[in-house]
């Protein structure tokens, strides 16, 4: 099962992404979660990638393309994967088509987790990040059993530098330019669905399971 997940950012998409992985063993592929690894190792694409994320700018198409068809031609994905932050352009989401083609492949679900603008800025600045494992917290609505602390690995938790509230402005700007348009995208190939991302994190769960079966 090939599945990729839109919304805004801070919709919730890594949050359910990561239990989707669990429930239907697929891997989770991040590519915002690869670049912030990146930045930590003080890798080239590392430092490349920090420079528009910082501003809440995309990463540009031709770096993050190579990225995810390299990790998408893995091993561990035969049997499909868990998309969350890509594609993020049309471009983008035309070579996934092109390569999946290629292949006598396509995507099978696009889930939307809409959660409107208003919601987004207070999530987004409780918002906890575990740089080692990429897990995600909310100092309200999904505290780490220890505060400061990762439950998965034990890393410290951080406040993403993206999550500033003038820097989440700009990327729900770019949101709603570049990455919008992918819904109509999805739902001229008949495989959008979409699910209200402001109920409780379970239930959010909850219709994606009924969805995906
Ligand atoms: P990325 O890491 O993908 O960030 P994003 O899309 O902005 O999304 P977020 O990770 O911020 O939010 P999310 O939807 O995963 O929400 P979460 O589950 O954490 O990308 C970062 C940057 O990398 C981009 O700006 C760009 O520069 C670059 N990049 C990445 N991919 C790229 C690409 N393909 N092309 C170009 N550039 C790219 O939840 C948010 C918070 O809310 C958490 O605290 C969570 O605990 C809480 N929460 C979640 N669900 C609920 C709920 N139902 N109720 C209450 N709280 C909830
Ligand atoms: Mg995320």
């Amino acid at each position: 099962m090939k599945i990729v997940m839109l919304g805004a950012p801070g919709a919730g998409k890594g949050t359910q992404a990561k239990q989707i992985a669990g429930k239907y063993g697929l891997p989770h592929i991040s590519t915002g979660d690869i670049f912030r690894a990146n930045i930590k190792n003080g890798t080239e694409l590392g430092k490349e990638a920090k420079k528009y994320m910082d501003q809440g700018l995309l990463v540009p198409d031709e770096l993050t393309v190579r990225l995810l068809l390299d990790r998408v031609s893995r091993e561990d994905c035969k049997n499909g994967y868990v998309l969350d932050g890509f594609p993020r352009t049309i471009p983008q989401a035309n070579v996934l088509d092109e390569a999946l083609e290629k292949l006598g492949d396509q995507i099978d679900y696009a889930i939307d987790v809409d959660v409107p603008d208003e919601n987004i800025v207070r999530r987004m600045s409780g918002r906890r990040a575990c740089l080692s494992c990429g897990a995600t917290y909310h100092v309200a609505y999904a505290p780490p059993k220890k505060e400061g602390i990762c439950d998965t690995c034990g890393s410290e938790l951080v406040l993403r530098d993206d999550d500033k509230p003038e820097t989440v402005q700009n990327r729900l700007h770019v949101y709603h330019e570049q990455t919008q348009p992918l819904i109509d995208f999805y739902a001229r190939k008949g495989v959008l669905r979409t699910v209200d991302g402001t109920q409780a994190v379970e239930d959010v769960f909850e219709a994606i399971c009924k969805i995906l079966g």
